[in-house]
């Protein structure tokens, strides 16, 4: 167990990206029921996800992290729930087959509500507003009330993830996970676009992969492994009251966990030493992530691989490099190098989204497909000179067709995002540009001879 860490011990630290309630009797009644309400996940699950991605560490199989940038209150359905999976489900199948290693799924799901943000107001003509911190906090409506928060909110917020969970747990164990079923519709989407005809090949392969496990006389009917599957759940722990609040004492180990989720990252901005947010999850057994941008240093990497796991056990720690297309292959190359040579079991996972946001023409947040791409290439060929395992991707999306990032398979223009962009928060690609990123991934992955 953490040295001198208790549940509350960030309190005495500078928390940054902490939301101004106006209430402290409203916020301190919100987070004294949700401590009263049930664990979201069991600690079990989250030291089997640990022992998965001590797997990756290792080189031995892929992480692919991926989900909403924040999930919203509004859009909260079965089809929503349903649809993200399908896509992450699909993605799966894709970079198993093409990398011939276990693919880790961790989703952005079930939790992922609280937004830092880079400025505390936005302005829209004349009218400057606190910013939208997500729908844990207050709305994203422009008007003066929506950006009050509101406690309650923190109480939706567990209600919502709680009934995410359920509809993810069923989904994953009752049948809609086979895996004859994902992959015919992977051959949709390959058979449907015209891009998608260049993966042909890797859709074949994997028919024919399924004849052969078939004709070698595995029953694929009754084995559980083709018919179920594990998705764990994610999100930025940012809202710290919201997190000390879900955590809670393993009875069979006596160690803390934060049962709000099976993983829990720590954003790009709230991830100062010395503050709370580094304090607060150094003392819970649950993996933990940390993002890190283009200015961050070798000597600070080690100095957070010592704070979060002192005990350098493997899985434990996802660094999670957003440092732009451009940027990524120069800006990674030392810190793996500082790590590797460190001897700390890191897993590596690449986000291409966050530092490869701009604004369209039109006035949109939006992301390009290539430049995803661009700096997912980065990011392997960094490994690849280092010698290190490109572990895994971190990627915002949804399985709706929406238009918010432009280019993939359907070359969604500039001019289109207008058509269908729904997000609350950052852009995210569509359930056809995510499937995309797959067989882009393994098409490099391979190339490179990674896989
Ligand atoms: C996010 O993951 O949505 C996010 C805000 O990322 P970052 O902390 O890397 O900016
Ligand atoms: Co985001």
């Amino acid at each position: 167990m953490a040295k001198d860490w208790t549940p509350s011990s960030w309190h005495a630290l500078p928390a940054q990206q902490q939301p101004d309630w106006p209430d402290q009797g409203d916020l301190d009644r919100a987070l004294k029921q949700i401590a009263s309400y049930p664990p979201l996940v069991f600690a079990g699950e989250a030291r089997s996800l640990q022992s998965s991605l001590a797997q990756v560490a290792a080189g031995n199989a892929f992480l692919l992290q991926a989900g909403d940038c924040a999930e919203s209150f509004e859009e909260f359905s079965a089809n929503n729930i349903r649809e993200k999976l399908r896509v992450i489900l699909q993605m799966s199948v894709v970079l198993t087959y093409s990398l011939g290693v276990p693919v880790v799924k961790v989703g952005r799901i079930a939790g992922q509500f609280a937004k830092p943000r880079s400025t505390d107001t936005e302005k829209v003509g004349d009218l400057e507003l606190p910013s939208f911190r997500g729908h844990i906090v207050n709305s994203d409506a422009f008007t003066e009330a929506a950006r009050v928060p509101s406690a309650d909110r923190l109480v939706s917020a567990y209600h919502q993830s709680a009934a995410t969970l359920n509809l993810l747990r069923a989904f994953t164990k009752g049948g809609f996970a086979d895996l004859t079923r994902v992959h015919a519709w992977t051959q949709e989407f390959v058979a449907t676009s015209p891009e998608g005809q260049r993966y042909e090949q890797i859709a074949s392969e994997i028919d024919r992969a399924l004849r052969f496990m078939r004709a070698c006389g595995v029953d694929t009917e009754s084995n559980h492994d083709l018919h179920e599957t594990n998705v764990y759940t994610s999100h930025e722990a940012l809202l710290l009251g919201y997190e000390e609040a879900l955590t809670r004492q393993d009875s069979l180990t006596g160690n803390w966990y934060d049962c709000s989720a099976h993983m829990l990252w720590i954003g790009e901005r709230t991830r100062q030493l010395d503050g709370a947010h580094v304090e607060f999850l150094r003392g819970v057994g649950n993996p933990l992530g940390c993002k890190i941008g283009p200015g961050t240093d070798a000597d600070y990497v080690l100095q957070l691989c010592e704070r979060l796991n002192p005990a350098r056990i493997p899985g434990r720690l996802t660094l999670i490099s957003r440092m732009g297309a451009d940027k990524v292959e120069d800006a990674l190359r030392p810190l793996l190098r500082a790590v590797r040579e460190a001897g700390h079991p890191v897993v590596w996972a690449c986000d291409p989204m966050h530092a490869n946001t701009v604004t369209s023409a039109g006035g949109r947040k939006t992301r390009q497909f290539d430049r995803i791409c661009a700096e997912i290439d980065g990011f392997v060929a960094a490994h690849k000179a280092e010698g290190t395992w490109p572990g895994g991707i971190h990627v915002e999306l949804t399985g709706d067709n929406v238009t918010e990032c432009v280019g993939g398979a359907d070359n969604i223009l500039d001019s289109q995002l207008d058509d269908r962009y729904q997000t609350v928060c950052d852009p995210r690609l569509n359930g056809r540009q995510s499937l995309d990123l797959a067989f882009t991934v393994a098409e490099n992955l391979r190339a490179s001879g990674l896989a």
